[in-house]
């Protein structure tokens, strides 16, 4: 398709159908179907909530489904569960102990397939390593891994004996692993001597022996064994995985825990500089992603669903592991880059495992038709059923490619918003039921109850944007900030009165489709991950020779925003090429590659207000090169912006 057909059909505003042939086998096969479930989601909140929650299993029954002291929810009050047990244990007892749970692809081209027995067994046996290594119940553990199935593994049994995890993405540097061990006081990193991205090594344990120089709460670390590569060893303290799973049996029942057990912290950016732990607990979470799984992907026996994301992140959590085994579901795991030996590799993945259910990023979907169709025309991908995306906003461009390139015009799309907050989708079609408009999410999930609200927490009307916040509690919902409960009040439900303030800014349509534009917070979306411009300010004042630094996200075609640093520097040193280089390294070092400035503008001062808040509208215009509309007269000093322009 070219770009002119795709120009066309926007001016069109064109609807998609769920086509019939999907629609005719979907789990909500109308609008009908959909409509009424979400009534009776807001009509009949608990019994709804509790006809999903019996599809489960539970080792004690609840006796009450929601306990609402806002802005603190409990929900299945008095149940115990385990979501190891719920993602394991209960597909042992049908033929399905012996389907693929996961089917895993190593970067080099190795393969592994861990049926539902298996993995139970590993599981077990890791369960058992860690109460050996003296982690009992409450007690945190982080993970820091690449994409194999221990890391999966690591998670489950973490769930078994409820030591709730704290997973931190690869990317990470030391410093920034650090501070979240430090956050929350975790005695057991798990780690790996390596990862495989883009055909080199990512040497995770250099990392691990640099955090935990700064980390005196962790006691012991484990070391899986990924690519052989040599790595320093101190006897004392650190242990390999394959031993300790030699030292242990498979014999290690799940323990039923209180469904408002902590089942991990997760962290992730907010608009000051510590990033924040957002805690999920055990049976909401578990109740929220089992469903949505189920509802969205339209999950069923024989699929077998792939979705790219990360296990570091939240939409690794929710739907790479748990939600999908929940559902007894195949879930596809690849451990590299998208472009790796070649720039055809999800879709030669896509072939060989006929995946049916395929979930990435706008921003990889963006990346793959710049480099075009002649890769994904190279394969067979007709076993495609269903496609999706999370993030960040989708492009209608990048939609049209996604719906005719990748899904022959015949796989709905499926545009999920939510949030690591939100712990599963809240905004998104249902594939067989909602007519979908390229870049909406559309419409709320049962049970979700979205507003668009002014900056005096009224309602605005259709077509008018504003703030997403959402009305009601939901069963996924984070509890609380580890540590700080002060800061989940006063990010979360002081903003707008009794709701849930979401930090993006959205508008809701006449057919009531959401429409979400983006963060409203100092917050740059960078490849559908958060950063707050906070963390990457205060890295770059940490460095000696930098007095003051804004930071702010300026489009990229690719990534959606880059960041763009304005950066003072202290008196008697010289701007060049190399500071900026030093700056940027710097960066990558306290943060970690995400984080890495696409650019840095040297200046003598930076816009501010006569109440010295510096204006960062202002210099997200002079980043993105256009010209500034808004106010300009509370500036402090107005012959700032020519010179801003003009560099200096
Ligand atoms: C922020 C949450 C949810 C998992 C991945 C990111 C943006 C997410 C969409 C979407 C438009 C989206 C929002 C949200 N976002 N999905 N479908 N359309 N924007 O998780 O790091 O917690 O970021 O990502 O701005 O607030 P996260």
């Amino acid at each position: 398709m070219s770009r002119k057909d795709i120009d066309s059909l926007l001016k069109e505003s064109r609807r998609f159908e769920p086509p019939a042939e999907f629609q005719s086998r979907a789990r909500i096969g109308s609008i009908e179907e959909y409509e009424k479930l979400y009534k009776e989601s807001i009509e009949n909140r608990d019994s709804f909530w509790s006809n999903i929650a019996r599809e489960l299993h539970w080792f004690q029954p609840w006796t009450e489904v929601l306990r609402w002291n806002p802005p603190h929810a409990e929900w299945f009050v008095e149940g115990k569960t385990n979501l190891s047990y719920n993602c394991l244990d209960v597909h042992l007892e049908s033929w399905r102990r012996n389907k693929a749970a996961i089917i895993w692809e190593g970067e080099p081209g190795d393969t592994r397939v861990l049926t539902f027995q298996m993995l139970h067994h590993e599981v077990c046996r890791f369960a058992n390593v860690l109460k050996r290594l003296g982690i009992e119940k409450g007690d945190r553990v982080a993970i820091y891994m690449p994409l194999v199935p221990e890391l999966a593994i690591a998670m489950l049994a973490c769930a078994r004996i409820g030591a709730p995890h704290s997973i931190v993405f690869g990317g990470f540097s030391a410093e920034a692993l650090a501070d979240r061990i430090n956050d929350a006081s975790a005695k057991l990193v798990i780690t790996a001597d390596g990862g495989y991205r883009r055909g080199k090594i990512v040497p995770l344990k250099e990392t691990v022996d640099e955090a935990v120089t700064k980390s005196p709460c962790i006691e012991n670390v484990v070391v899986y064994k990924r690519t052989g590569g040599s790595v320093s060893f101190h006897p004392e303290r650190d242990h390999w995985w394959h031993e300790l799973m030699e030292a242990v049996d498979a014999d290690c029942p799940a323990e039923p825990l209180d469904s408002e057990h902590p089942l991990y912290i997760l962290y992730t950016s907010g608009s000051t500089g510590k990033p924040k732990g957002v805690m999920h607990t055990t049976g909401g979470y578990m109740v929220g992603t089992y469903v949505t799984s189920k509802w969205v992907f339209d999950l069923k026996e024989e699929d077998t669903y792939w979705c790219t994301a990360d296990i570091g992140w939240v939409t690794g959590h929710s739907y790479v592991v748990y939600g999908i085994l929940a559902n007894g579901a195949t879930t596809v795991m690849y451990e590299g880059a998208p472009n790796w030996p070649e720039a055809d590799r999800f879709w030669q993945i896509i072939e060989k495992y006929k995946v049916t259910i395929f979930y990435t990023a706008p921003t990889a979907i963006r990346a793959f038709v710049k480099w075009g169709e002649q890769w994904p025309d190279r394969h067979d991908l007709s076993s495609l059923r269903l496609l999706g995306t999370v993030g960040e906003p989708i492009n209608p461009e990048a939609w049209m490619w996604y719906h005719s390139v990748i899904g022959g015009k015949r796989c709905p799309i499926v545009d999920t918003w939510w949030q690591t907050e939100t712990g599963a989708i809240m905004i998104s079609p249902l594939p067989g039921a909602t007519s979908t408009k390229p870049g909406s999410a559309t419409r709320p999930l049962p049970g979700v109850v979205p507003e668009i609200v002014g900056p005096d927490g009224s309602a605005v009307p259709p077509g008018k944007g504003g703030f997403l916040v959402l009305r009601e509690p939901w069963p996924s919902m984070l509890r609380t900030i580890y540590g700080d409960d002060d800061r989940y009040r006063n990010q979360y439900w002081s903003q707008v009165k009794g709701s849930y303030f979401t930090g993006d800014g959205a508008r809701c349509d006449e057919d009531g489709y959401y429409w979400i534009m983006g963060r409203v917070d100092d917050v740059i979306n960078i490849s559908g991950h958060r950063l707050g411009t906070m963390e990457v300010e205060s890295a770059l004042v940490s460095h000696p020779k930098v007095a003051e630094a804004a930071v702010v996200g300026k489009p990229d075609e690719i990534k959606g925003e880059v960041i763009a640093a304005f950066v003072t520097v202290e008196s008697g040193i010289e701007v060049d090429e190399a500071l900026s280089d030093e700056l940027k390294a710097h960066v990558v070092k306290q943060i970690g590659g995400i984080a890495r400035p696409d650019e840095i503008r040297f200046t003598e001062s930076l816009p501010k207000t006569r109440s010295g808040k510096i204006m960062r509208r202002l210099l997200r215009d002079i980043a993105a090169g256009r010209e500034t509309t808004g106010d300009t007269t509370t500036l402090e000093d107005r012959s700032i912006l020519d010179r801003l322009r003009k560099g200096q």
